[in-house]
C-alpha cells in the first residue's frame, strides 16, 4: 500500500511544486511589469493633490522630475534677460510698423516678447496695457490657475463662475483669485518658488492634469466652448479625427474633448486652451471664434457677422490715423498649427515643445516648455533622422522667408495708412472712404495674424505665405482706392 501510496502522492506533490513555481514566476513577471510601469510613470503619492491644489510645488513632491523641468521655465529668461527684474524686449520698438498698425490701441503702448510660463501672471500684472487701461477679468483665463475661483464664484459651476469673473474689472477679478488662493492648501517644507505672496499662481499642473489619475484634461471654458462650436461646424478638421468621429455619430451630446478626444489630440488641446485667437473685451464674455473653422478668413467671418449688445458691428478698436474699425489678432498658434503638415501628420504641440527624455530608467515628458530650436535633437531628430544643422537650416529658411514677406506686408500697410490719411486731409469723408476702410480691416487682420503667431511661419509655412500675400493685396487695393478718391475730388 505504502509503495502504491507514495507514487500516488507523487503527482500531487509535483503539481503543488509546479503551482508554486508558476506562482513565483508570475510574481516575478508581475514585479518586472511593475518595474517597467514604474519606469514609465514612477511616482509615490506623498501629497494628496486635489482640484484646489493650484500650487505646483505640492504636486512637485509627488512628481519631482516633471516639477524640476517646469521650474526651468523661470531659468531660461534669467539667462537671456539677466535677472528676474529685467523685462523682455518691446516688440513695438523693434518693429516700429507695429506701433502704427496699433495706433490708438493699448498694444501701441506696451507689447513685448513672450517668455516662460512662470512669468505669465506677473507679466500680465505689470504690462501698461493693464496698469494704464481698463481690462476685463477674462484676462485671467489664460494667465492664472483660475479654475478654483470660477468654481467658487459659480457655486460649483465652473462656467457660471467664468461668466461672473468676465464681467468684473481685471482688478476685482484678480482680488477674487487672491481670495481663493489664500485658502489654498499649500505644500509644507518645499520651496514655493511660484507662489505670489498672496497665493495666486500662474499655470500649474492642475491646469493640464486630472489630480485623481494624472490623465491630461482641458479645464478652460473658452476652449471647451470653442472646440464644441468647431465640432458643430461643417469645417473639415482632418487633423482632429475624434471630431470627425463625433460628427458621424448621433450628436445627442455636445462634443466633449475630455471624453471624446484621443490621447494624442489631448497633447495639443492642453496648449490650445491659451495659444489661440480670442475675443476678451469688455463687451462680451471671452470666446474663441471657431464656429466657421480655424482659418484666418473663417475667423474673420465670425467677427464680421457678430454684433455687440448695442447693435454695433464687432471691432477691437478704431484706428487712430484713419478711423477704420479694425481687428486685433492674438497668438493663433493652435489655428496655424492646424493648417500645417505636422498637424496633418498627427504631430502634437507636445511632440516638439515637450519631447520625451530619459532620466535613469524613466522616460518622461520635458516640462520645460520652450522653443524646440533650443532642443533640436530631442524635439525633431526622433522623427527626422538628419543632422541638427540641417534641421536648424530648414527652420531658418522658413522663418527668413516668412519674415521677409512680413516686412513687405508691413511696408504695404504703411503706405496704405499714408494714402488714406492723405485722402482724409484733402477732405474725403468717412462715407467716401468706407471701401478703403473695409480693405484696411482685412489687410491689418491678416498681417497681424502672422505677426502675432509666435513661430514666424514654422507651424504652417505655406499658410503664412498665403495670408501675407492676401494682406499685401488688400493693403495695395486700399491704397489705390484712396488715391483714386483723391484724383476724383
Ligand atoms: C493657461 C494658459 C497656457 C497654457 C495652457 C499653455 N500656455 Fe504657453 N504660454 C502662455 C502664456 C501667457 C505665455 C507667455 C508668458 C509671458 O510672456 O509672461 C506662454 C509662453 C509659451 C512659450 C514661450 C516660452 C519662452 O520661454 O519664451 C511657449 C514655447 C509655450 N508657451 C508653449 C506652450 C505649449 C506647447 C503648451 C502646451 C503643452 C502651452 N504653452 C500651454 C499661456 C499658456
Ligand atoms: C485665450 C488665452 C489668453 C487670454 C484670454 C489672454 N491672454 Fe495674454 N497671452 C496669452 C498667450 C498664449 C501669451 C503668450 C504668447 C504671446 O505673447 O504672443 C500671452 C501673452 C501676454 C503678455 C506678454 C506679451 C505681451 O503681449 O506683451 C501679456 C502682457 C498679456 N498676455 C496680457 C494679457 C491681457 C491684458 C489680457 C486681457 C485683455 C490677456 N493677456 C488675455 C494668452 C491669453
Ligand atoms: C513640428 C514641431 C512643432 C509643433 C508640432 C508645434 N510647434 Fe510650436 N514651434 C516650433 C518651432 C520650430 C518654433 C520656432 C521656435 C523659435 O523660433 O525659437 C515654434 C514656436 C512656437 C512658439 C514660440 C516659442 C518661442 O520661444 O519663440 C509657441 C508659443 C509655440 N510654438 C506653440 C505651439 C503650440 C501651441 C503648438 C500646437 C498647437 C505648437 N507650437 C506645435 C515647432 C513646433
Ligand atoms: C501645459 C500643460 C501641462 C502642465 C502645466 C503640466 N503638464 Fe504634465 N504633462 C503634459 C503633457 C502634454 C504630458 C504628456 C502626457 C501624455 O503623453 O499622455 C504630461 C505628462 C506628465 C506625466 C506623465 C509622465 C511623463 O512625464 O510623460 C506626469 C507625471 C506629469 N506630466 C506631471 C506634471 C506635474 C507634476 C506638473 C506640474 C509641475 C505638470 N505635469 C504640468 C502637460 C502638462
Ligand atoms: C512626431 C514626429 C515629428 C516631429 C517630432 C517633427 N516632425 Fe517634422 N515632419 C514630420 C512629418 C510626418 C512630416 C511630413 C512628412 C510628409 O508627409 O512628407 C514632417 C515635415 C517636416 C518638414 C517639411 C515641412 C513642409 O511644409 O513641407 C520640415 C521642415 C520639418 N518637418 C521640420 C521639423 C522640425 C524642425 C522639427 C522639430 C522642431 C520637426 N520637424 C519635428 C514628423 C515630425
Amino acid at each position: 500500500m505504502r509503495m502504491i501510496t507514495g507514487p500516488r502522492w507523487l503527482p500531487v506533490a509535483a503539481a503543488v511544486v509546479a503551482a508554486l513555481m508558476a506562482a513565483s514566476i508570475a510574481a516575478l513577471l508581475t514585479t518586472i511589469i511593475e518595474r517597467k510601469h514604474e519606469a514609465k510613470n514612477p511616482y509615490v503619492r506623498l501629497v494628496d493633490v486635489r482640484e484646489e491644489t493650484v500650487d505646483a510645488a505640492a504636486w512637485g513632491m509627488n512628481w519631482p522630475r516633471q516639477y524640476d523641468d517646469y521650474l526651468r521655465t523661470v531659468d531660461v529668461t534669467r539667462t537671456r534677460f539677466g535677472g528676474s527684474e529685467a523685462l523682455p524686449a518691446q516688440r513695438i520698438e523693434r518693429d516700429p510698423w507695429l506701433k502704427r498698425m496699433f495706433a490708438g490701441y493699448a498694444f501701441s503702448i506696451d507689447y513685448r516678447d513672450r517668455r516662460g510660463h512662470a512669468y505669465m501672471l506677473s507679466d500680465q500684472e505689470m504690462t501698461r496695457r493693464v496698469t494704464e487701461r481698463p481690462q476685463p477679468g477674462s484676462c485671467l483665463h489664460c494667465h492664472s490657475s483660475v479654475i478654483p475661483t470660477y468654481r467658487r464664484l459659480g457655486h460649483g459651476d465652473v462656467f457660471a463662475g467664468f461668466e461672473a469673473l468676465g464681467k468684473m474689472t481685471y482688478q476685482d477679478a484678480h482680488a477674487e483669485v487672491v481670495k481663493t488662493g489664500s485658502s489654498n492648501p499649500v505644500a509644507g517644507g518645499n520651496e514655493l518658488r511660484f507662489e505670489h505672496a498672496d497665493g495666486v499662481h500662474p499655470l500649474g499642473c492642475v491646469d493640464c492634469h486630472d489630480p485623481g489619475n494624472m490623465q491630461l484634461r482641458v479645464t478652460r471654458p473658452g476652449f471647451i466652448r470653442g472646440i464644441q462650436a468647431l465640432a458643430a461646424s461643417a469645417a473639415p478638421v482632418p487633423h482632429i479625427p475624434s471630431i470627425e468621429r463625433w460628427r458621424a455619430g448621433n450628436r445627442e451630446d455636445a462634443y466633449d474633448p475630455n471624453a471624446d478626444a484621443t490621447r494624442q489630440e489631448m497633447r495639443s488641446f492642453v496648449c490650445g486652451q491659451c495659444h489661440v485667437e480670442y475675443y476678451c473685451g469688455p463687451k462680451a464674455t471671452l470666446f474663441f471664434p471657431w464656429k466657421n473653422g480655424l482659418k484666418v478668413e473663417q475667423i474673420e467671418a465670425v467677427y464680421d457677422a457678430y454684433t455687440f449688445d448695442d447693435g454695433h458691428r464687432f471691432y477691437d478698436w478704431k484706428h487712430e490715423e484713419t478711423g477704420a474699425e479694425v481687428l486685433k489678432a492674438q497668438h493663433p498658434e493652435f489655428e496655424m498649427w492646424s493648417q500645417g503638415i505636422h498637424a496633418r501628420a498627427g504631430v502634437a504641440c507636445a511632440d516638439c515643445h515637450m519631447p520625451y527624455k530619459r532620466e535613469g530608467a524613466a522616460k518622461i515628458s520635458d516640462h520645460w516648455v520652450r522653443s524646440p530650436v533650443l532642443n533640436i535633437s530631442r524635439a525633431c531628430e526622433t522623427c527626422h533622422p538628419v543632422a541638427e544643422a540641417e534641421l536648424q537650416a530648414r527652420v531658418d529658411a522658413i522663418q527668413d522667408r516668412t519674415h521677409a514677406l512680413m516686412e513687405r506686408a508691413a511696408a504695404a500697410m504703411t503706405s496704405m495708412l499714408d494714402e488714406i490719411a492723405a485722402a482724409k486731409a484733402r477732405g474725403a469723408s468717412d462715407a467716401d472712404l468706407a471701401p478703403a476702410f473695409a480693405l484696411q480691416r482685412k489687410a491689418q487682420w491678416r498681417l497681424d495674424f502672422v505677426a502675432a503667431e509666435n513661430s514666424m511661419g514654422f507651424h504652417a509655412p505655406a499658410e503664412a505665405a498665403r495670408i501675407l500675400a492676401e494682406s499685401i493685396d488688400f493693403s495695395r487695393q486700399a491704397e489705390l482706392a484712396a488715391t483714386r478718391l483723391a484724383a476724383r475730388s
